[in-house]
């Protein structure tokens, strides 16, 4: 009796311990997998908060973000994640065609890995550079190497394993679009015109939505190929604004292209798309009087003074009156008040579908 006992002792404390067990274990698993469920759920939203913030920009699911290559710790990393590198062999370079601030631009061929040979321009590093202008010359690359749109300068690669660094993007054949247009001044239609203004605000839209913000957009720093088409370049921020002589030093050191800079942007420092969108409209006036420097001889102090005044370019001759309102539209003071790139090419479209828009000029209505 007292084994049966014993072994009934033995059975029942067997199976509240397996019970205890059981729910002990039940427990753990449902209290880790609630943690892993909701530290899964943090970081998803984490992700889901830095991908619509970068580089302090909202962005949108399926636009890719340009990524500022002085966030790398090493800039030499940045290069190499955006450029290809290029083996000298393939590059014959042929003339120089201008230069830069850190050396000679050149014309020549690459030839591509299926063999064939395309025009491209090489710019050079001279030698003798410090790291830090190594840095800065590469930097445009870093920048150029993450863009991927019809009116953007196309970059093809870098060569940094052997000197001289260069980087080689597309050929441009008419050059930078200041001097083409002076050289062929009043050679044509409004609508081939536009056109090439059309092109300008779409590479600009496509920068926006990236989050690129120029700083120098002008004439002179767009380039043109053989059939017209108008592609953005000189990129590189602080160092674009160095090597650009129209850049100024303002009272508080900064230096700025006085002419084509939004007022807030001069006053403060607020670069943003509103402000290249004011830079656009001068290059509007640019693209519509052939080439002609905004604001003429004017001073700087003078330019600053009158546009604070409210005074604006007028319309270039020639010029249709809805072209001329579009302009006033990116110099309005208030930044908000511009409209976006993305407005500027819808616009621009209607005026290629419906030409009889640009019938009416400025000295019509002024007459
Ligand atoms: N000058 C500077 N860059 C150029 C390019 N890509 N093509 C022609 N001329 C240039």
């Amino acid at each position: 009796m007292a084994a049966e006992q014993g072994q009934i002792l033995v059975i029942a404390t067997a199976a509240v311990g397996g019970f205890t067990l059981l729910v002990i274990l039940t427990l753990f698993f449902l209290i880790t997998g609630r943690c892993q469920w909701y530290i899964k759920a943090k970081m998803k939203s984490e992700e889901k908060r830095r991908n619509h913030l970068q580089n302090g920009h909202l962005r949108f699911p399926g636009v890719k973000t340009y990524i500022d290559p002085d966030t790398y710790e090493d800039p030499s990393l940045a290069v190499h994640e955006f450029a290809k590198e290029i083996d000298p062999s393939r590059i014959r370079i042929e003339r120089v065609i201008g230069a830069g601030e850190f050396g000679e631009v050149c014309s020549g061929r690459l030839k591509t890995p299926g063999k064939r040979e395309i025009p491209v321009a090489i710019k050079t590093l001279k030698g003798g550079h410090m790291d830090r202008q190594r840095r800065d010359f590469l930097r445009e690359a870093s920048i150029m190497g993450q863009f991927d749109h019809p009116n953007i300068i196309r970059l093809e690669g870098v060569v940094t394993k052997s000197r001289p660094v260069m980087i080689v993007v597309e050929y441009m054949e008419n050059g930078s679009l200041d001097s083409f247009l002076r050289k062929h001044d009043g050679h044509f239609t409004v609508i081939q015109l536009v056109g090439m203004l059309r092109g300008i605000a779409s590479g600009m839209k496509y920068l926006s939505d990236m989050g690129y913000v120029h700083r120098d957009l002008a004439a002179r720093n767009i380039l043109v190929n053989s059939n017209l088409v108008c592609k953005v370049s000189d990129f590189g921020l602080s160092r674009v604004l160095e090597d650009d002589p129209e850049a100024a030093y303002t009272t508080t050191g900064g230096k700025i292209p006085i002419r084509w800079t939004a007022p807030e942007a001069i006053a403060y420092r607020k670069f943003s798309s509103a402000s290249d969108a004011w830079s656009y409209g001068i290059v509007m006036w640019e693209v519509m009087s052939y080439g002609e420097r905004p604001y003429w001889e004017m001073s700087n102090q003078d330019v600053i003074l009158s546009i604070e005044e409210g005074y604006r370019l007028p319309a270039p001759m020639g010029c249709p009156a809805s072209l001329h309102q579009l302009m006033l539209h990116c110099w309005q003071k208030e930044r908000n008040h511009r409209p976006k790139f993305t407005d500027i090419v819808s616009f621009l479209d209607k005026l290629i579908r419906n030409p009889s828009a640009l019938h009416t000029l400025v000295e019509d209505i002024l007459v």
